[in-house]
């Protein structure tokens, strides 16, 4: 390095003040950098990348009832959003339906609630499902939002090999960071090797798993902790699947993952580059796979929530602009920028627009998507590329060496390091050592009024009774024989997805299918650590 350090980095590496041509002494771009679309992809996955199409702005959206979130849907297709997104509210991701005690007080509240295939219709009234890609974020019962959604698109008309999309499927971090698990680690597990295997038969161009980073960054992970812990949680599905006799280039060309961008964009660039070199050499070298796309780590991007601050809410446009500039800066495949007010409570429609409008000047007013990876060869930030790539690897290896992602959740490894980031961080925040503007400087005496946007607690009572209805109009008898037909292949090795499907299709709901699953398989306890 040319210069004595004097800064870190957020993965606590040194940032020197100057960097210079002795900082990539023995750089060799071939083997480092490839071409933009070519092994080791630390360019970008496409060869044009945003010459060629600009990522997929996907804002992540849902709230209330199916018919709200519908309506939202279609403001921001009218608006100019290339994807969908939808937020599934508590007792969906856990699995309950909206009638069951414990839904109490959280239906339609951070998210869509969808307690059955009649809602996921409503869900998607009038959107054109073989043109549109849905992100659905929703884990431990993806299988079940999955299949409702495919009954939806074959009652349009639309089969499933045109249907495009990703579901979150993530429960490694869910036991990490995020916590909407239900079952076991092991069963877990295996429920996603057959989606895998599903969707290969089914749904092939389905992106089949979100493996992410983002929840685990929320809550403190560093940005080389980030893509550490992400991919080791990918490397443990992977083993899994083949361990399953899934061949790796028959599903890994469609996982997907999915990472936050602070507002230190030269980090976070260097932290999409190296990402994207470590995961192309793990699927040649360790995993054997011999398709290009097994190897292309493709990417969502979410701008930090956790930076943006209720005090001067308007002061996160500006965060999430750069945040934003950064996901692109670093080729992402599809970005959710937040909204102003996220800090608060829901977004209102008017900070969700502006929140669209930030991306769209990115795209189409700046000149960073005029050319393939700006900052190639930038002293810095090949730099810190390498230096992420060091302080990742370590990382992973810390993880296989405690047995591979679940021994080492199970030992409370990632979560004890993560706690460990996030109190550092509090303590520099605290000590102003760390600035948060409006927060611990440039604050103001008296903070201006904001009216957030709150849900209707009617939409519970209306939620229950339409799934009053349901039961009643239902064939309860066929839907009982078709849930004990899937606890039989949860029992056994059959692939559950099949005997879910004909479950779900006689109106089975969400609650119901999870509560099968639940008699056979348990539930996860997590270990208490200390
Ligand atoms: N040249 C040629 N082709 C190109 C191209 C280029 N320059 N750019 C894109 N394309 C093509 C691609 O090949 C692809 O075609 P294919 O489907 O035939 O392969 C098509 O255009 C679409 O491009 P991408 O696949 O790059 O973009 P998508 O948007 O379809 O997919 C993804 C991106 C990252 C792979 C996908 O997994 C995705 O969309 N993820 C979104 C995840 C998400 O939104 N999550 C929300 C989480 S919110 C959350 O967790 C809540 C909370 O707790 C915070």
């Amino acid at each position: 390095m040319a210069e004595t350090p004097s800064a870190r980095s957020e993965s606590d590496l040194p940032i020197a003040p100057v960097y210079d041509q002795a900082d990539l002494e023995g750089f060799d771009p071939e083997s480092k950098l490839g071409a933009p679309g070519q092994y080791p992809f630390t360019r970008g996955v496409y060869p044009t990348m945003y010459t060629g199409k600009p990522w997929t702005m996907r804002q992540y959206a849902g709230f209330g009832t199916a018919r709200e979130s519908n309506e939202r849907y279609h403001q921001l297709v009218s608006a100019g959003t290339g994807g969908l997104s939808v937020a599934f509210d508590l007792p969906t991701q856990m699995g309950y339906d909206s009638d069951e005690a414990i839904a109490h007080g959280e239906v339609g509240k951070v998210g869509v609630a969808i307690d059955s295939i009649d809602d996921m219709r409503t869900l998607f009234h009038d959107l054109p499902l073989d043109k549109v890609s849905t992100s659905m974020t929703i884990n431990a019962p993806a299988s079940t939002l999955l299949l409702m959604y495919q009954l939806v698109a074959a009652e349009q008309g639309i089969a499933g090999n045109q249907l495009t999309g990703t579901i979150q499927n993530d429960v490694l971090k869910e036991y990490i960071a995020r916590g909407t698990y239900i079952y076991p680690p092991k069963e877990s597990l295996r429920l996603i090797s057959d989606i895998f295997a599903y969707c290969h038969r089914e749904i092939p161009r389905w992106n089949t798993i979100s493996i992410s980073g983002y929840h685990m960054a929320e809550a403190g992970a560093t940005p080389a902790q980030e893509i550490a812990f992400t991919l080791a949680n990918a490397k443990e599905y992977v083993r899994t699947a083949i361990a399953a006799g899934l061949d790796v280039d028959d599903f890994a060309p469609r996982l997907s993952f999915f990472f936050v961008a602070r507002t230190t964009l030269l980090e976070e660039v260097a932290k999409f580059r190296a990402a994207r070199r470590i995961w192309a050499r793990i699927m040649k070298e360790e995993f054997g796979a011999k398709n290009p796309k097994s190897m292309m780590l493709r990417f969502h991007t979410q701008t930090a929530g956790v930076q943006l601050t209720a005090q001067q809410p308007e002061v996160n446009l500006v965060r999430v602009a750069l945040q934003g500039l950064g996901a692109v800066l670093g080729g992402t495949q599809s970005l959710h920028t937040n909204s102003y007010d996220e800090a608060i409570a829901l977004p209102t429609q008017k900070a969700a627009r502006l929140a669209l409008r930030t991306q769209q000047v990115i795209a189409f007013e700046t000149d960073v998507t005029k050319t393939v990876d700006p900052f190639a060869g930038s002293y810095v930030v090949e730099s810190m590329t390498d230096d992420l790539e060091g302080a990742a690897l370590e990382l992973i290896q810390a993880v296989e060496d405690k047995g591979g992602a679940v021994a080492a959740i199970e030992q409370g490894f990632q979560k004890s390091e993560i706690e460990r980031s996030a109190y550092r961080v509090a303590l520099e925040i605290d000590n102003k050592e760390r600035t948060v503007v409006g927060v611990n400087k440039y604050t103001l005496d008296e903070e201006e009024p904001y009216e957030p946007l709150r849900v209707d607690p009617q939409i519970e009572v209306d939620q229950c009774e339409r799934l009053a209805t349901l039961r009643k109009e239902r064939d309860n008898d066929a839907v009982e024989r078709a849930l004990d037909d899937l606890r039989t292949a949860a029992r056994g090795s059959d692939n559950v997805l099949f005997p879910m499907r004909e479950a779900l299709k006689l109106r089975a709901t969400g609650g119901e299918v999870s509560h099968a699953l639940r008699d056979v398989w348990g539930l996860y306890v997590p270990r208490e650590t200390f």
